[in-house]
């Protein structure tokens, strides 16, 4: 199976950015540890800061891979172009965050992107992507 994440902004500074709320982990290191977790399965990893970025990845994604995971951080709660995207692609996508965003600002409470998605696991640290992986490899 071969499923890309994909990273929205300022996801690129993890381990250095609120590392009370994101952890101490750059996700490039974690990545590593999920690739050799999970050695049957092709994994591939996109980060972008742009909105439009994020789009165009979404419409490539759609014939290249099986699955996708996405955070796309601050855009979910702003991105009506993002959950488009997602409804537009056939493949599935799975939102993830990796703080619970429920327990947070108000504004973090909505998602224009969850409606579109196959799932939404939201708040178990870095183990959400774990989690989104572990999903799509059940039957
Ligand atoms: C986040 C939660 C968002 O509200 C925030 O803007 C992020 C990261 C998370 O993974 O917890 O940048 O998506």
């Amino acid at each position: 199976m071969k499923i890309l994440i994909i990273n929205g902004p300022n996801l690129n500074m993890l381990g250095k950015r609120e590392p009370e709320v994101y952890g101490s982990q750059p996700f490039e290191d974690y990545f590593t540890t999920l690739q050799f977790k999970f050695k049957a399965t092709e994994l591939s990893y996109f980060q972008s800061n742009i909105e439009g970025e994020l789009i165009s990845k979404l419409h490539v994604a759609n014939d290249s891979f099986d699955a996708i995971i996405l955070n796309a951080a601050a855009y979910t709660h702003t991105s009506v172009g993002l959950g488009d995207a997602i409804a537009s692609i056939e493949k599935p996508v799975i939102e993830v965050h990796i703080s619970n965003t429920f327990a947070r600002e108000a504004y973090r409470h909505h998602s224009y992107l969850s409606k579109y998605c196959k799932g939404v696991i939201v708040g178990f640290g870095l183990k959400s992507y774990d989690l989104a992986i572990e999903s799509f490899l059940m039957k």
